[in-house]
């Protein structure tokens, strides 16, 4: 077993490069912000298909998550490629235009920018990218939220990585033994630092159990090796207004000195509370379905997310697996709308409602100005 995990977990340095791109955006809800519409599906994947042809891309997938279109790419350009970004941000201009011929809902809600300028990066579509050499076997997955924000990676991911309750590989392969090295994103303040597992367990706990000041960009192996990389915009930071709740994306690989995919999916049995839901100012319970059930209706929620497992193949996605259509996420699923009710008998009251600092919409200002009058 020791053998095999070494054989399996060193990059063949020599071995060419692949870069796994995950751009997404909303480009429009059908119905509201419920879903997609398949005619928009269909024209991201005409175009990718040609991006393919014209040997652009490697390979490509195309799907939604609620209302968000979701663009999974490999091709050889590495991180940050403007011929990507153009790429994607082209498709969902297209998608754009399509859903205003349809009057589709909040069309174009992502694209905050008038012209593409090099990077998606702040004009309003969510990125999580990595540069990998692909190893002997690469299997990763893809994690997609709806009503969310970016910082409900934050609980999964630490217990992925860090957590030996979770993840029995941190203990038992030898591996995994030396723990992870986490790279966090302080959203207010636009900084990054890393911080290292499990010597500064504690250290991280402080800060990413704050989700909405501290986000999980991605994580290393002790090594420096790629490990997990997520989307950290939060739309409102960038518009400064109420522009959708971000609904991030996720990539993480593993088995061979990391997680197992059964030890990265795990974390997603317990529907933790994340903020977002109706009107992006509710918490509400994470839950985990097959991306055709990732539709959220109830109080347009409540929030989503669904996992696309691929093997990667000398550049090639070999898949997409639905790895949450599995009745053993049943439980999961039924106590998350159990969670769902309860937080929704709360109505308008704390903690179901987000404090007002975090809300993305609000009449207090409003509110305020005409009692001032009254106030004595
Ligand atoms: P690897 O060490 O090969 O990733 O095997 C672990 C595993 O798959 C257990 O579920
Ligand atoms: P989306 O961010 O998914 O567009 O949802 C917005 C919303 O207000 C739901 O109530
Ligand atoms: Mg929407
Ligand atoms: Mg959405």
């Amino acid at each position: 077993m020791k053998e095999m995990s070494k054989k399996n977990s060193g990059s063949e340095k020599s071995a060419p490069k692949v870069t796994i791109s995950v751009i997404k955006a909303d480009v429009g809800g059908y119905v509201g912000h419920s879903s997609s519409h398949p005619d928009i599906l269909k024209k991201a994947e005409t175009m990718l298909a040609k991006a393919k042809q014209n040997k652009i891309l490697n390979d490509f997938c195309v799907t939604s998550c609620g209302d968000d279109l979701e663009l999974i790419m490999t091709h050889k350009k590495g991180c940050d490629s403007r011929d990507i970004h153009g790429l994607a941000w082209k498709v969902f201009e297209e998608g754009t235009a399509l859903a205003k011929k349809m009057k589709l809902y909040g069309a174009g809600q992502d694209m905050l920018a008038d012209a593409f300028s090099g990077n998606v990066k702040g004009m309003g579509p969510g990125v999580a990218e990595m540069e990998i050499v692909e190893r002997k076997s690469e299997p990763i997955i893809v994690f997609m939220g709806d009503k969310c924000a970016p910082g409900a990676w934050n609980f999964p991911l630490f217990k992925m990585f860090a957590d030996p309750f979770n993840t029995i590989g941190l203990i038992i392969d030898p591996s995994m033994h030396d723990g992870f090295k986490f790279e966090i994103h302080d959203i207010k303040k636009d900084k990054n630092f890393m911080l290292s597992t499990p010597e500064e367990m504690y250290d991280l706990l402080v800060l990413i159990g704050s989700a909405e000041n501290y986000i999980i960009k991605a994580i290393y192996t002790k090594k420096g090796e790629i490990a997990a990389s997520s989307s950290t915009q939060k739309l409102y930071l960038i518009a400064g207004r109420y522009v959708g709740k971000d609904d991030p994306v996720l990539i993480v690989r593993g088995q061979s000195g990391l997680p197992a995919m059964g030890e990265i999916l795990e974390p997603f049995s317990f529907p933790h509370l994340v903020t977002g839901w109706m009107r992006g100012s509710h918490y509400g319970p994470l839950m985990p379905t097959s991306q055709k059930e990732a539709n959220p209706t109830r109080f347009d929620g409540p929030p989503r997310v669904i996992a696309f497992g691929f093997q990667v193949s000398n550049g090639m996605l070999v898949g997409p697996r639905d790895m949450f259509d599995d009745p053993s996420y049943d439980y999961a699923r039924k106590q998350a709308n159990k969670i769902a009710n309860f937080m929704r008998a709360h109505g308008p009251f704390e903690p179901h409602r987000l404090p007002l600092t975090e809300m993305e919409y609000t009449t207090l200002p409003e509110v305020l100005k005409k009692l001032q009058l009254r106030m004595k």
